[in-house]
């Protein structure tokens, strides 16, 4: 196909969150997990926090994944660093704590994985987290072929495009909207991200059919996506890579 998008992650596993079910999520150890599992790529949350703090988070308040409370977007950096984050998940994992991007971008290099970057955020704060989400990533990330940047947020994709137009990139999706292919050539996407149990049959085949990536979150019974595959999907991301073990490529 002409247009057809190179396979930049010759994988058809990605970790979720780390890897979310087999440690606690957005941490260095479910990085780890995912890795130990044989996912050669994960995908986690950047967070923006109070004085341009960047962390790897995914909820709006403290209160589910740490000993602490309160809306995450105000948490001071000093105070988030001395959070636990893993005592919530199991006694296994006390002592966890809420990882910098820079501490998850320096770990996930070292364990050779490619990085599928959420960026999260409310809609005020684009040009606060994207500028410097892409100048992290610019300074500190090496190889632009194991790097994906997603988001819900179309205005934050537009503004990745904006500043590095050479960056893989990935809207977000619950449900599909009508103008999804205006969207993803807008900003010369590199696939379309998207619940699994909401696409169709005819979205996938379409998403295909235009030369995009398809993947698709979160599954964690690999009987849930048989179709999927059939379907075109690329890959699909996980809280449980070892579900998905026959389709790992070590
Ligand atoms: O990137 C897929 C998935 O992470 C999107 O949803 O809420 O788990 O970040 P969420
Ligand atoms: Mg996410």
């Amino acid at each position: 196909m002409e247009n057809e998008k190179r396979d930049i992650l010759k994988t058809k596993v990605m970790g979720h969150r780390g890897a979310a079910l087999l440690a606690p999520e957005n941490t260095l150890a479910s990085i780890r997990a995912a890795a130990e599992a044989g996912a050669t790529w994960v995908e986690i949350d950047v967070y923006l926090i109070a004085e341009g703090g960047l962390v790897i988070f995914h909820d709006d308040t403290l209160d589910r994944c740490t000993n602490g409370s309160g809306v995450t977007r105000e948490a001071r950096p000093t105070d988030v660093a001395a959070l636990d984050a893993g005592a919530w998940f199991s006694d296994a994992f006390v002592g966890e704590k809420v990882p910098t991007l820079l501490e998850a971008l320096e770990c996930i290099q070292s364990l050779g994985l490619g990085l599928n970057l959420e960026i999260k955020h409310d809609s005020a704060d684009v040009e606060n987290i994207v500028p410097a989400v892409m100048a992290m990533l610019r300074d500190y990330w090496q190889d632009n072929d194991k790097l994906m940047i997603s988001s819900f947020n179309l205005a934050a994709l537009d503004m990745c495009y904006e500043i590095d137009e050479q960056r893989h990139l990935a809207p977000l999706y619950e449900d599909i909207p009508e103008d999804w292919q205006a969207q993803l050539e807008s900003i010369e996407a590199y696939s379309l991200n998207c619940d699994y149990s909401r696409l169709t049959e005819a979205q996938a085949r379409a998403v295909k059919a235009a030369g995009y990536k398809l993947l698709c979150y979160t599954a964690n019974d690999p009987k849930k996506v048989t179709a999927h595959w059939e379907w075109g999907m690329d890959a699909i991301i996980t809280d449980d890579p070892t579900q998905f073990a026959a389709l790992l490529t070590k």
